[in-house]
């Protein structure tokens, strides 16, 4: 497998995470916006939407297991790293790299709601156009791409290409 066509580039990535950015400064003004980026694939969207967040910021993460070394998703979302703080009335906002199934998110939602957040919403950098197996209900989303295997951007193939600073398909040799 390779690094094949860019699907959405650096430049196209930044503009948005600052539309995105500004939407939710206003969104959440006067209010304590705790951010939960999902790793490892969230991190590099975390850091540069924040930056375009114009607010006293809090931030915390969480790890879970996704697809492992296959392609496709298992449906079974184990936690590897749970929040380190309460949410108890706090507005929280899950920063995520891509939805694909939603599985991963979904469960997210379900575990989270349960410890009482004053507001739960979601951002995506990406989601992928109709693969959705569970509906959810993506407040911030960045680009709707085709359903094709897409690296770059902190999203990986056998946990590499995080580190590109596009986002591109994975093709065949
Ligand atoms: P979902 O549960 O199917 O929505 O999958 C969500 C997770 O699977 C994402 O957070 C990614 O870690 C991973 N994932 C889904 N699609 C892709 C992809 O095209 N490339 C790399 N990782 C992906």
């Amino acid at each position: 497998m390779k690094v094949g066509r860019t699907v959405v580039s650096a430049e196209e990535i930044d503009a948005k995470l600052a539309e995105m950015g500004a939407r939710i400064t206003e969104d959440y003004r006067g209010k304590d916006v705790l951010m939960v980026g999902i790793l490892k694939g969230a991190f590099m969207v975390m850091a540069d939407l924040a930056r375009h967040v114009d607010l006293p910021v809090e931030f915390d993460f969480m790890a879970v297991s996704s697809y492992g070394y296959a392609t496709q998703t298992s449906g079974v979302v184990r936690i590897l790293k749970d929040l380190d703080r309460e949410i108890a009335g706090r507005h929280v906002l899950i920063v995520e790299d891509i939805v694909d199934s939603g599985l991963t998110l979904n469960y997210l939602i379900k575990n989270l709601r349960v410890r009482q957040p004053a507001s739960l919403e979601l951002a995506a950098l990406l989601l992928k156009d109709g693969l959705q197996r569970v509906t959810l209900d993506v407040r911030y989303i960045g680009f709707e791409i085709p359903p094709d295997f897409v690296v770059g951007y902190g999203l990986d193939f056998e946990e590499k290409y995080r580190n590109l600073p596009f986002v591109a398909v994975m093709e065949e040799e």
